[in-house]
């Protein structure tokens, strides 16, 4: 049995429910895999826990102070990195040392935050490149929606010509809920708030950040560009009044904030705004906290994926999609056969 070592930095809503599935799986690896995953280190901004034998779920609850940070994430002896903490593409932040430590050292890397790749995508995917480290962001790239793996796997070969995406879902679920429910946007806002599926802080999600973040690594993991915030157009839908809402609902158009790009030979456009497509379009149907994406290629045509989750699980589900991957290669990489029993 491989024993596979595995860490977690960041280890608030979405790395405890990682840390919790992962331990709940380990008989899945071991039968698929044969793969002996052990939890060896998990930490919060101040504290965190360590042992090479294993960490139990129970134990999960009392994290010790003073044991957080790269070093002491390398010192776990850890084989591979699940990053899952807070998201600053300004900055790359807290996460950026972690993931730059990991790649560095040839550590698998599995990023749930979308901050440090938006920042240094390039940089991290060359320090992976040279130490012959993999890098994932399924978790960070709409996590339960499958974005980069429809295009590394299901339209392998083909010229991806345009994409559309409703990345965002609380965004989603406003401007449903103002179309629908003939709420404004602050009235809208405050309800999505008081049950929970909007931040105290919106902006990130309504201005289009989240969505431009996520376009960006669709486009620069996906798509092998090389996309920068200051290159797209950002709109979010804090600017949509009831004439807007009045406009579209006479005209029979439902609008959705969506992340758009477009490739041709000479360049890769790409923006966020809001667009209204009429009822037979697919993603006029893409309701409440759903999220959607809208793929066109030169061969296989059209593909739209549409999917959500309840979170913060599918977040995790989507990070040990990843972690299932990395198995995989790793399984090709030391037999030269294809791994897993699937
Ligand atoms: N929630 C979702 O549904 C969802 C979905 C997709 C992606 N994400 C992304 O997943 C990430 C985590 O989300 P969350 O909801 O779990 O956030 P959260 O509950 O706020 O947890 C963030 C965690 O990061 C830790 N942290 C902060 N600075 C750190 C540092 N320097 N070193 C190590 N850990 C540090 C915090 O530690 P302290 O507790 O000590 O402050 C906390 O444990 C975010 O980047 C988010 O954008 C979330």
């Amino acid at each position: 049995m491989n024993v596979v070592r595995i860490a977690i930095a960041g280890f608030g809503g979405v790395g405890r429910a990682t840390a919790n599935l992962l331990l709940a799986r380990r008989e899945r690896y071991r039968q698929v895999y044969g793969a002996d995953i052990r939890l060896v280190a998990v930490c919060g901004s101040r504290s965190g826990l360590a042992d090479a034998s294993g960490l139990e779920a129970e134990r999960l609850d009392a994290l010790e102070p003073d044991l957080s940070g790269p070093a002491f994430i390398e010192a776990s002896g850890a084989d591979i990195l699940i990053e899952a903490g807070p998201s600053d593409f300004r900055t790359g932040g807290p996460g950026l040392a972690y993931i730059r430590s990991a790649l560095s050292a040839g550590r698998d890397a599995i990023v749930i935050s979308k901050g440090a790749l938006v920042h240094s995508g390039p940089e991290l995917l060359a320090l992976a490149r040279s130490s012959g480290a993999m890098l994932k962001l399924s978790g960070a790239a709409a996590a339960a929606l499958p974005t980069i793996d429809l295009l590394e796997h299901s339209l392998k070969g083909c010229e991806v010509l345009e994409i559309e995406g409703i990345l965002n879902a609380t965004t989603n679920y406003l401007l449903d809920a103002m179309m629908n429910r003939n709420l404004g946007f602050d009235e809208a806002l405050r309800r999505a708030q008081a049950g929970g599926f909007a931040e105290a802080d919106p902006r990130n999600d309504t201005e289009g950040w989240d969505t431009a973040s996520k376009l960006i690594l669709i486009a620069n993991f996906g798509l092998d560009a090389d996309l920068t915030m200051d290159e797209l157009v950002v709109e979010g839908i804090q600017s949509v009044v009831a004439h807007d809402l009045e406009t579209w609902r006479k005209q029979r158009l439902v609008p959705k904030l969506v992340g758009s790009l477009i490739r041709t030979d000479a360049a890769t456009r790409a923006a966020v705004g809001v667009r209204t497509y009429p009822a037979t379009d697919p993603l006029a149907h893409v309701s409440g906290k759903n999220k959607a994406i809208r793929i066109t290629t030169d061969a296989m045509g059209e593909t739209i994926a549409i999917g959500s989750g309840t979170e913060p699980l599918a977040t995790a589900a989507a990070a040990l999609k990843d972690l299932e991957h990395i198995l995989t290669a790793r399984a090709v990489r030391s037999t030269g056969v294809s791994g897993g029993k699937e």
